[in-house]
């Protein structure tokens, strides 16, 4: 049997095990030391604002909602197309997800479907407490438009960044134009620390304040007094080391990560029916993970016939998110459209991105893709 090729896997860069290895030498192993405070600075420096290291993206996520005031009663307006870690922290708060359509254009949220619920919910009197915007993919969302029509109503932005480390719009950093956003160093992200996020915010008191609660609330003084609910959130110092080194080789990681989405794309482009997630002129699209969609009209195969080719060679492939409204947890929650989210659902592929992903590698997901079209007699 072929070696496993995994959807998106760690790929370390020279440094980390330095950092790593600095950690055990001087026995700051917990979460406190310089690791962090380094990390958390030079990530701030890329950023253009302060930051906060956390355990994942999902507690970057949940914090930044109670920054935002979020709580029992309140709405929050996110996409529907995303991984449930955007929406469940809206829960652990008692607060509502309302969820909102993509763009066909970015797959991001579709700012012209936000400004009509926007304006639905003004005319009613309850507008949302926040709006959190995803940058699937790599990609970022239409953030001018966005951002007006969220200033029109006076409602935060919150960026889910997770996916967007190194991505752009207009040359600005996703995650660098809500009030409060979040980032994943989850293992198959662009950059990994095993498990981790960031939260970062214009506003420092906030990231103090989530700094605070991310190690229990614990008020100063020697005595364990608390006045507020807290959490066991922070990164370790050792994790942190290997952001550190991650951070260094993140320009690369982008790189590569293009370079294997446009390498699948070149292979296809004399087969009708697969194309490459759209690339929004405005930005810089780091493609995290390289998504084809497929239209089985003019391709032949269908996705699933790709899947089901992929799996028996030992790939890994994923389909395109499952949108939450088709999600038996949020199957009953408010919606503004929600069709082009199950398009691209029904017809979306993720194939193997990782940036280690060597060329013989990429050549055997190439040639089974070609295999499907051909199969079906459309094929060259
Ligand atoms: C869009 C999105 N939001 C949030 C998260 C949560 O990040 P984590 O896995 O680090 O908790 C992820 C990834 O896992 C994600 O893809």
């Amino acid at each position: 049997m072929n070696k496993r090729i995994y959807l998106s896997v760690p790929h370390m860069g020279p440094e980390e095990e330095g950092f790593v290895r600095e950690a055990f030498a001087s026995n700051w192993l917990s979460t406190v030391g310089p690791n962090l405070n380094a990390f958390e600075e030079e990530f701030a420096t890329r950023l253009g604002r302060p930051a906060v290291a956390l355990g994942s993206g999902t507690a970057a996520m949940h914090l930044g909602l109670r920054l935002l005031g979020v709580g029992p009663g309140d709405e929050v307006f996110v996409s529907t197309l995303t991984f449930v870690a955007s929406v469940n922290p809206i829960r652990y708060l008692g607060a509502t997800p309302v969820l909102l359509d993509s763009d066909r254009a970015t797959w991001n949220l579709d700012p012209e479907r936000l400004a009509d619920a926007l304006k639905a919910k003004a005319a009613k009197g309850k507008l949302p407490k926040a709006v959190i915007v995803v940058h699937l993919y790599g990609q970022s969302a239409d953030m001018d438009p966005i951002l007006d029509a969220c200033r029109r109503y006076e409602v935060p932005v919150f960026e889910d960044a997770a996916e967007a480390l190194g991505t752009l719009y207009k040359g600005k950093p996703a995650g660098s134009m809500g009030v409060v956003s979040a980032f994943s160093f989850n293992g198959n992200k662009i950059i990994t620390t095993t498990g981790g996020g960031m939260l970062a915010s214009s506003k420092k008191e906030w990231v103090d304040k989530a700094r605070f609660w991310s190690t229990q609330a614990r008020d100063p003084g020697v005595a364990y007094e608390h006045t507020e609910v807290g959490y066991n959130y922070r990164l370790s110092n050792v994790l942190a080391g290997i952001g550190r080194g991650q951070l260094k080789v993140l320009e690369e990681r982008v790189r590569q990560r293009r370079a294997v989405a446009f390498a699948y794309r070149d292979a296809f482009a004399d087969l009708p029916g697969i194309e490459l997630m759209p690339q929004a002129g405005y930005g810089l699209h780091t493609n995290w993970l390289s998504v084809f969609l497929v239209d089985s009209a003019k391709f032949g195969g269908t996705r699933d016939d790709i899947l089901r080719a992929l799996e028996p060679e030992n790939i890994e492939a994923r389909p395109v998110w499952k949108p939450m409204h088709l999600q038996p947890l949020y199957a009953s929650a408010e919606r503004f459209g929600g069709e082009v989210a199950e398009d691209l659902f029904a017809r979306g592929i993720c194939l193997p991105s990782s940036s280690s992903l060597s060329p013989d590698e990429q050549g055997r997901v190439i040639e089974l893709v070609r295999k499907c079209a051909r199969v079906s007699g459309r094929g060259p």
